[in-house]
């Protein structure tokens, strides 16, 4: 695994173009209308966000969220009641999450800092917090391992660390592979590269077993780690609004579905907190 060339201003040129989930709505960008679309859209095609941020559970506690993106989550965690922490390293994305802050009138329960998670400490003064969370990001940091190094600062013993990274051995994997690379194996990690975003061409993106990534998170004792997540929809629909499924997925029992995405998903979703000295 690598993509050694690929750099963060690439990573951020990248996002910039097209900031995660833009695209979840056809409303103004910047209106409540599109911020309330977007997050129905999100919630309702990544159903199990909900329940592994379990932003109720925040209320009057410290959140650093890495990664923010459009601030679908940030908004949620303040919304509950949390004082987050939001770091985003393109700026396009970062000034969608302030304006959504405002749009909301919680701009006073957040703090938002443009800055690379793999130099976090540069930007974002050191302090504990009650939960370290990020949800798709470390995956496509040229460095994960610094990135990880650097979220630790931020953490002791009583911290939650919940990340989302994406899973090697996954549905989306073995689609990825037969749809775009005719099976050419040797050619994976560039082609899930190629094709794991919304938009073609993402200049980095890890995968990980669940043994890469308990080697990932060095200083952190994984406390849960499961899979979910499968999209099971016709992407020409789903560009449209319209949420029809693809035939082998429309016709699979639900209970069948859902075995699968526990065990194949495209999510790995973790929970851990940091080792300690005799751990
Ligand atoms: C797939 S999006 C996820 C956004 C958000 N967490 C969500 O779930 O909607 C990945 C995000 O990670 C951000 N990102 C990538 N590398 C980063 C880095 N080194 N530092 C900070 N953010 C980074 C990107 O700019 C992008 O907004």
């Amino acid at each position: 695994m690598g993509f050694g060339k690929a750099t963060v201003g690439d990573v951020q040129r990248f996002w910039d173009a097209r900031p995660c989930n833009i695209r979840h709505s056809k409303s103004r960008i910047g209106t409540k209308k599109y911020f309330n679309e977007v997050e129905k859209r999100k919630y309702f095609v990544e159903q199990h966000i909900v329940s592994f941020a379990q932003f109720d559970k925040w209320r009057g506690k410290s959140v650093l969220e890495i990664g923010c993106g459009i601030g679908t989550d940030t908004i949620n965690f303040a919304r509950h009641g949390a004082k987050v922490t939001a770091v985003e390293l393109s700026k396009k994305s970062l000034d969608i999450a302030k304006r959504r802050a405002k749009v909301f009138g919680l701009q006073n329960k957040i703090k938002f800092y443009l800055a690379n998670v793999e130099e976090l400490s540069k930007t974002v003064p050191i302090r504990r917090y009650d939960l370290i969370y990020s949800f798709g990001v470390i995956h496509h940091t040229p460095h994960p391992e610094k990135a990880i190094k650097e979220i630790k600062k931020y953490a002791d013993k009583n911290t939650v660390f919940k990340l989302m990274i994406y899973n090697r051995y996954s549905w989306k994997v073995l689609w990825i592979l037969f749809k775009y690379g005719k099976g050419a194996f040797w050619t994976l990690d560039e082609l899930i590269a190629r094709h794991s975003e919304a938009a073609t061409g993402s200049p980095v993106t890890y995968v990980y077993s669940r043994t890469q990534a308990k080697k990932l998170l060095r200083g952190f004792k994984i406390k849960d780690i499961c899979a979910d997540h499968i999209f099971p929809y016709q992407i020409p629909d789903y560009k449209k609004y319209r949420y029809r499924k693809v035939w082998y997925f429309r016709y699979l029992p639900k209970s069948l579905f859902r075995l699968l995405e526990t065990s194949i998903g495209w999510h790995l979703l973790i929970t851990a907190k940091p080792t300690l000295a005799n751990d």
